[in-house]
C-alpha cells in the first residue's frame, strides 16, 4: 500500500465519491438545465478503468467510496462494478454505497445488497407528486417510492436526501422528515449550493437550514446525535419521531474543516474540492505508459492543491455559461 493521503491542511483523504455517469432521467432544476448536453460514451470511463482507479485510492488508505452520477443506475452494467469493488470490502474498503434518484431501485436493490452495499442515500425533496413533477421535470415520484420500498425490502437501510428550497418544498420539511421516520428511514436537509443549472435565480430559492432548523424545533425536540457516516452531515435525535435528521450546510455553517473526500467525474476529473479550482486528470494517467505511477503521482498533486475550503456565494448569478459546473458533472 501507498503512503496515506493526507493533504496541505493535515485532513486525511479516507472517502472517495466517483461518478460513474453525467446522465440521469430527472432534470431537477438546481442540478441540471431540461436541455442537457451529455458527454460522449467514448469520454467516459469503462467500468475496468472506474475500477482500477478505485484500486488506486484503496490503496492509499481510501476505505469508503460512494459511487454518484448523474444518475448511477441509469448506467448499463454499473451492477459488475459494484460487484467487483465488494470484493474488497473487508479487505480495504469499509463501505461501498451510492447516491441514487430512486427511479432503478425496484431492478436493482437485490443486487445491490448482494453486492455488499447496505446503505444507500436516495434524493428525494417533496412527497407532492405535482411539485415532484414541477421540480424534476419527470412524473416520476410514484417509482421512486416503490424503488425505496424495493431497497428497504432488499435490507438495504435508506437515507433519504432533501434539499431545502424556499417557496418550494419549504412548507413540507417537517412532513418529509416526519414520513422518512415513520417508514425507518434517516433523513438528510441539504442547503442548496451555486452549482449546477445556471439560468436559474438560486438565490431566490435558497433556504438557510438554520431557518429551518428553528422552524423544527417549534414542533420537535432535537438534541445533538453522535451518529456520524464520515460525511458533511451533523445529525439530530428527534424524541418524538425516534429519527435521525442530518443537515448539510455548506452556506450557513461550514464544514470544510473535517474534509476527508475527493470526488472523481466520469471522465476522470478529479476535483479537489466541491467548491471549484484546479482539477487533476486521471483519465490522462489511466491511459498513459505507466497508469499505476501516473496515478499515484496525480493522487499527490490533488493533495497539494486541495483547497482549504470552498467560497460559495449563493448570490452569484450563475457560473460561467460557458463553463457551467453541473452537479450532474462533479456528483456533488
Ligand atoms: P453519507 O455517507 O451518508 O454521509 O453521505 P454524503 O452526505 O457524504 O453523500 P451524499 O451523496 O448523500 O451527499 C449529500 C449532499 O452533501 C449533496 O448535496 C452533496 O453535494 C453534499 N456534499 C457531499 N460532500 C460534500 C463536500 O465535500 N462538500 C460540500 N460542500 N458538499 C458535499
Ligand atoms: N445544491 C445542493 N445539493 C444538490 N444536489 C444536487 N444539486 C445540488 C445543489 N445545487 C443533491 C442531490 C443529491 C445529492 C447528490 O446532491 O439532491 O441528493
Ligand atoms: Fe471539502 Fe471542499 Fe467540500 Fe469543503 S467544500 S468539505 S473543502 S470538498
Amino acid at each position: 500500500a501507498g503512503a496515506p493521503l493526507v493533504d496541505g491542511f493535515q485532513r486525511s483523504i479516507t472517502y472517495l465519491r466517483l461518478s460513474v455517469t453525467d446522465r440521469c432521467d430527472l432534470r431537477c432544476s438546481y442540478c441540471m438545465p431540461e436541455r442537457m448536453q451529455f458527454l460522449p460514451r467514448k469520454e467516459v470511463l469503462s467500468l475496468e478503468e472506474l475500477y482500477k482507479l478505485s484500486l488506486g485510492f484503496i490503496a492509499r488508505g481510501v476505505s469508503k467510496i460512494r459511487i454518484t452520477g448523474g444518475e448511477p443506475l441509469v448506467r448499463r452494467d454499473i451492477v459488475e462494478l459494484f460487484q467487483a469493488l465488494g470484493r474488497k470490502i473487508g479487505d480495504g474498503l469499509d463501505e461501498l454505497t451510492l447516491t441514487t434518484n430512486g427511479t432503478q431501485l425496484a431492478d436493482h436493490s437485490d443486487a445491490l445488497y448482494a453486492a455488499g452495499v447496505r446503505r444507500i442515500n436516495v434524493s428525494l425533496d417533496t412527497l407532492d407528486r405535482e411539485k415532484f413533477a414541477q421540480l424534476s421535470r419527470r412524473d416520476a415520484l410514484p417509482q421512486v417510492l416503490e424503488g425505496i420500498r424495493a431497497a428497504k425490502k432488499a435490507g438495504l437501510s435508506v437515507k433519504i436526501n432533501a434539499v431545502a428550497l424556499k417557496g418550494i418544498n419549504e412548507r413540507e420539511i417537517a412532513d418529509l422528515v416526519g414520513w422518512a421516520h415513520a417508514e425507518g428511514h434517516d433523513a438528510t436537509l441539504i442547503e442548496v449550493m451555486p452549482l449546477g443549472e445556471v439560468e436559474g435565480d438560486r438565490v431566490d430559492h435558497y433556504l438557510p437550514l438554520s431557518q429551518v432548523r428553528e422552524e423544527l424545533e417549534s414542533r420537535w425536540t432535537l438534541t445533538t446525535s453522535a451518529h456520524a457516516t464520515g460525511g458533511p452531515a451533523r445529525y439530530v435525535d428527534i424524541a418524538e419521531t425516534g429519527g435521525r435528521l442530518g443537515f448539510i450546510t455548506p452556506l450557513t455553517e461550514n464544514f470544510c474543516a473535517g474534509c476527508n473526500r475527493l470526488r472523481v467525474t466520469a471522465t476522470g476529473q478529479l476535483y479537489p474540492c466541491l467548491g471549484g479550482g484546479e482539477r487533476v486528470d486521471l483519465r490522462a494517467a489511466l491511459r498513459s505508459d505507466s497508469p499505476d505511477e501516473n496515478l499515484q503521482a496525480a493522487l499527490d498533486e490533488a493533495l497539494r492543491i486541495k483547497p482549504e475550503r470552498h467560497h460559495f456565494d449563493i448570490s452569484e448569478r450563475g457560473a460561467d455559461p460557458a463553463q457551467p459546473r453541473h452537479m450532474s458533472v462533479t456528483g456533488g
